[in-house]
């Protein structure tokens, strides 16, 4: 009862960032994963940019939960829901009334975050707010521990915000069939998706003039600098993000201001003055594309809500269904 962690060595993991930054360092396009933002000052600034003007997703996909979590959670009628990529969880409570609504209880909960500081925020405030919720957190990255999600009864599996769309195409392939294969009869799947529009307002969402993202974007230098002792500092790197058409996603970078080498674990590293390292993809979707991506990993789509600019959908375990 009440609330307890599962803690896997996520963000204390110098060796699994290490092996990142070797991998990503190391190709012709330069890349560090974007998990690696979400250190606590990482996970701060996330939740200042859901709150800037330019940054239109969360209140988009808020509005949209705010609407239509009755009819949501009708569809399959969960009684628990398993969060992943929670963060603070401040959207989910549009899920958590509608579930206590229509079971006459309140759901269990379960966030899954690489950030154990945003599920303990999270969870501090959840439980403020529902008196005797039950919330099992768990601190881990969704690329190793998917497969301890665990939950009981009919579980709704949600991935809000937009959060699939930073994964490329391949992984994205990957994360949806390990959910898919997760999922038993009864579990549903709820995934939040960004949609393709003017891309001047997709840019100002991703490069917006109070310098939020900026910031959020630099330091993940911050973080690779402590978590590894390395000579790097956020000033010596710009933000930039980009609109790529051809693949339908913005991209945002770090530009490096000056010539950059240091050594990482033995593997010398070069970066030239102008260089542009690739920190995140934020794919936007169409209906088309949302629904071949869900079924290539063996889901299928029961329904979607949108306001024309975010959709969420829900879909089951293709096998499962009918
Ligand atoms: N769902 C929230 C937060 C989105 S931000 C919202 O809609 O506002 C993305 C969240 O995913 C962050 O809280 C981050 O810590 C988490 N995250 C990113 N990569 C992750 C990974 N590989 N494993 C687990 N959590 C991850
Ligand atoms: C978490 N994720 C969905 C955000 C996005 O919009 O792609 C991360 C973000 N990056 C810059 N701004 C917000």
């Amino acid at each position: 009862m009440g609330f307890s962690m599962k803690e896997y060595e996520v963000e204390s993991a110098p060796d699994r960032l290490l092996a990142d930054l070797k991998h990503g360092l190391a190709q012709p396009q330069k890349s560090i994963p974007p998990k690696w933002f979400y250190d606590e000052v990482g996970s701060k600034l996330f939740e200042e940019i859901t709150r800037l003007p330019e940054y239109y997703p969360t209140e988009a996909e808020r509005g949209i939960l705010l609407n239509s979590a009755d009819d949501i959670v009708a569809r399959t009628s969960p009684n628990t829901l398993v969060e992943l990529g929670a963060g603070i969880s401040d959207k989910t409570t549009a899920l958590i009334d509608a579930m206590h609504r229509l079971n006459g209880q309140l759901p269990w909960y379960v966030p899954f975050d690489i950030s154990a500081d945003a599920i303990l925020d999270g969870s501090a405030r959840l439980q403020g707010q529902y008196e005797g919720i039950n919330i099992h957190g768990i601190a881990g990255d969704f690329d190793h521990h998917l497969g301890e999600i665990g939950g009981e009864g009919r579980r709704m599996i949600a991935l809000l915000g937009g959060t699939i769309g930073n994964y490329p195409p391949a992984e994205r392939r990957f994360l949806l069939e390990t959910v898919a294969g997760t999922m038993k009869a009864g579990d549903s799947f709820l995934l939040g998706t960004d949609l393709v529009k003017d891309p001047a307002r997709l840019v100002a969402a991703y490069d917006d003039s109070a310098g939020v993202t900026a910031e959020f974007n630099r330091n993940v230098i911050q973080v690779i600098a402590t978590t590894l002792d390395l000579p790097l500092s956020t000033d010596d790197f710009e933000h930039k993000a980009v609109w790529n058409a051809v693949e339908e996603w913005i991209e945002i970078y770090l530009v490096a201001r000056r010539a950059l080498r240091f050594d990482v674990d033995g593997m010398d590293v070069s970066i030239a003055e102008g260089e542009h390292i690739l920190t995140e993809i934020s794919a936007k979707f169409t209906m088309d594309r949302l629904r071949s991506n869900l079924a290539e990993a063996g889901l299928a789509l029961v329904d979607s809500w949108t306001d024309g600019d975010f959709t969420v959908s829900l879909s089951t375990r293709a096998e499962l269904a009918g």
